[in-house]
């Protein structure tokens, strides 16, 4: 595949703060590339110098092969979409989306022809002579998109767009956003906070925390397959412990818990298990799976799911479990014991 963008060793230095840490990244054309991580780790700061907008300390952008160097962020073939729109309040939905266009000096007619085909596919055909400050939120975030993407960058960069919206909204829109880019083929590098954001829009996703990238994988594996304890923590709920002791083969938790130690993981200090990984009255069968016995503390109904808030029998751990959709309920009471059991690789030690 081909590399559209390259980030070679980039790092940024504000006085006595270093934003962006040694970052090296490729995305490939028509990708949907997310950056992910918790205010003030650098997404800004990172997506700011691949715009140009801000001048590296080292490092460098590499865009289609070519070193952006020196290059102004108007001569840039990228485009940004700001966490707060930066629209024109003044201006109806055609002005705001024609701007960029009207400034190109095109014809008259060939922006009139882009800025249809635009809102036509962001779903505004009809709103084209709307005030922007009478549109919903959701409508304002696509006039925003419409007017980077009329521009036809080769990048569309996205700065957390999706971050003034209610809840509801922005369930709906992420889902819009993933159709939107995999219709018109633009490769976007989209900067978020919300995890579940990531995970769902994006083909791979780059945890950063601290000014460096933690890890860069597609969403599954970093659900799956955590390479740092701060991936593991980050992303998706986990059941998270401190380990007291490893010795050959076992670990105990500093709540008196003692499990297998299945990557003979000597300096490992702490242990995450994921909720839904846990198996309820496991078959005898089952191999490289570790059995214990739990005592259910509170049930958690949140309506799509079932979580129980457990203790482990022996020890002084609680422990998450999320039921599978079709669990039978028969001994699920508060007080109750329960057999539960674990597969070996679903223990993440680090
Ligand atoms: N122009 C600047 N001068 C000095 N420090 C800055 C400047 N811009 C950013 N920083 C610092 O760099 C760090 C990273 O900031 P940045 O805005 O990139 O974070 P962010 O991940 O986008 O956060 P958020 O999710 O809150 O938007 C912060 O410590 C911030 O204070
Ligand atoms: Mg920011």
């Amino acid at each position: 595949m081909n590399n559209i963008l390259e980030i070679k060793n980039l790092s940024k230095h504000f006085d006595d703060v270093t934003a962006v840490k040694n970052v090296d990244f490729a995305v490939e054309e028509g990708g949907f590339f997310s950056i992910l991580g918790s205010s003030g780790c650098g997404k800004t700061t990172l997506l700011r110098i691949i715009a140009g907008f801000q001048q590296e300390s080292e490092g460098d952008v590499i865009i289609r092969g070519q070193s952006m160097k020196g290059i102004p962020p108007e001569k840039r073939p990228v485009n940004i979409v700001f966490q707060n729109l930066a629209l024109f309040p003044m201006m109806n939905v055609r002005e705001n989306v024609a701007f960029g266009l009207k400034r190109q000096k095109l014809r008259k007619g060939d922006i009139n022809y882009k800025v249809n085909e635009m809102l036509e596919r962001v779903g505004l055909h009809g709103y084209e002579n709307k005030k922007v400050t009478d549109l919903s939120g959701g409508q304002r975030q696509r006039v925003a998109i419409a007017r980077s993407l009329v521009m036809n960058p080769s990048i569309l960069l996205l700065d957390e767009p999706l971050g003034a919206l209610d809840r509801k909204l922005r369930e709906h829109m992420k889902v819009e956003l993933k159709l939107l880019q995999k219709e018109i083929g633009t490769t976007f590098v989209y900067i978020t906070h919300d995890q579940s954001e990531a995970l769902v829009m994006s083909d791979k996703v780059a945890v950063m925390h601290d000014g460096q990238f933690e890890q860069i994988d597609t969403p599954r594996n970093l659900y799956k397959n955590p390479k740092t304890s701060f991936v593991a923590g980050f992303v998706g709920d986990s059941n998270r412990f401190e380990l007291q002791s490893t010795e050959a083969g076992s670990m105990t938790t500093k709540g008196g818990w003692t499990l297998p130690q299945p990557d003979l993981n000597g300096s490992a200090k702490e242990l995450y298990i994921r909720p839904e990984a846990l198996i309820l009255n496991p078959a005898n069968n089952l191999n490289d799976v570790d059995r214990f016995e739990v005592t259910i503390k509170t049930i958690l109904f949140d309506g799509s799911s079932t979580k129980l808030s457990t203790m482990v029998s022996g020890s002084n751990e609680e422990l998450l479990i999320s039921l599978p959709q079709n669990a039978q309920f028969e001994g699920i009471e508060e007080g109750h014991t329960l057999n539960v059991g674990i597969h070996h690789n679903d223990l993440k030690c680090f």
